[in-house]
């Protein structure tokens, strides 16, 4: 499995843009779907400061590249610099995978929306009708609360700040909105519960969820996006309840998947060596901590 990978005329190459972004886990799974699908390409991290995103991409493409993926800061950057924003990427806001077309147009997706579905549905779980409540309301939430609705799925949001809330549901059609403290009364019903806050994320404050998950149906799937640690206090609550859970992780590789998809042109294994390979790799970077 692991060899140098040969690059030559013919290598095809991608990689995420951010600042700092040496600590992008990026890098490891594409490389690793690479070298698993025997597929000539690279992909590597290109940290550029703020205010040269712009020059950069623009390089990237003069040089061939097929596409980057965008992280913090320059997202708000990606979504500017597009010619052809695709639907994704319009209905969550965001942009986090460009790709240079062939004539020479550059395309913009955001792929957490349907990282988060493809994910869940990688569980067995079928992402449609039902009713969702997500606990968040950043960009991670817009985007999840759009794949959600286009898939017939009701969609509830309760975030400490109510009034941003209201902004997302003001920007997507169809969402309830209801008190951070009151959520759990949103509960009963509900097929999947989503944390979309930091909430549970190692480092940040360990505040309490507002929901009694004894008040939840049998049914009812609990999602955490925190994937450090991989087993949050939420969805180790959860399981206390004998409620089906998914982690983290999982998105990531999946968001990261519709990326190397487009620009590699093949599908990405997407299976339980990818899974370790990324669990070891936060593992050993968190032990001690
Ligand atoms: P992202 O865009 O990645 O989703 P973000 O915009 O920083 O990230 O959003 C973080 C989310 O976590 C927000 O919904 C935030 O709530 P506020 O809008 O009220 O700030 C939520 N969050 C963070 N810490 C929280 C806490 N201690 N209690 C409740 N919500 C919290």
């Amino acid at each position: 499995m692991e060899r140098s990978p040969r690059i030559d005329g013919h290598t095809m190459l991608a990689g995420v843009i951010g600042w700092p972004v040496a600590h992008s886990r990026s890098p490891l799974m594409h490389n690793f779907w690479l070298a698993q699908g025997g597929i000539n390409g690279a992909y590597v991290p290109l940290p550029v400061r703020p205010g040269a995103f712009d020059v950069a991409v623009k390089g990237l493409q003069a040089a061939g590249f097929r596409g980057v993926n965008v992280t913090i800061p320059h997202k708000e950057s990606a979504y500017r610099i597009v010619n052809r924003l695709d639907r994704s990427a319009r209905r969550s806001g965001s942009v986090n995978t460009l790709v240079f077309a062939a004539d020479g147009q550059i395309e913009g997706y955001s792929t957490d929306g349907d990282g988060f579905v493809a994910n869940v549905e990688a569980h067995g779980v079928a992402v449609r009708d039902g009713r969702a409540l997500l606990l968040g309301a950043g960009g991670a939430a817009r985007a999840i609360a759009a794949s959600l609705l286009d898939r017939g799925v009701q969609v509830v949001i309760a975030n400490r700040t109510r009034a941003r809330a209201e902004a997302l549901a003001a920007l997507l059609e169809g969402i309830e909105v209801i008190d951070w403290a009151r959520a759990g009364e949103a509960l009963a019903g509900c097929t999947l519960l989503v944390n979309t806050t930091s909430i549970g994320m190692e480092g940040a404050d360990d505040a309490a969820f507002p929901l009694d998950l004894a008040q939840a149906d049998a049914g009812l799937v609990v999602c955490d996006i925190v994937y450090v640690p991989r087993q949050t206090g939420l969805l180790q609550l959860a399981t206390r309840h004998g409620l089906r859970t998914v982690d983290g992780l999982g998105m990531l590789i999946h968001q990261a998947g519709l990326g190397f998809e487009k620009w590699f042109g093949a599908k990405p294994g997407i299976g339980p060596e990818v899974e370790a390979l990324l669990d070891a790799d936060l593992r050993a970077a968190h032990a001690g901590g």
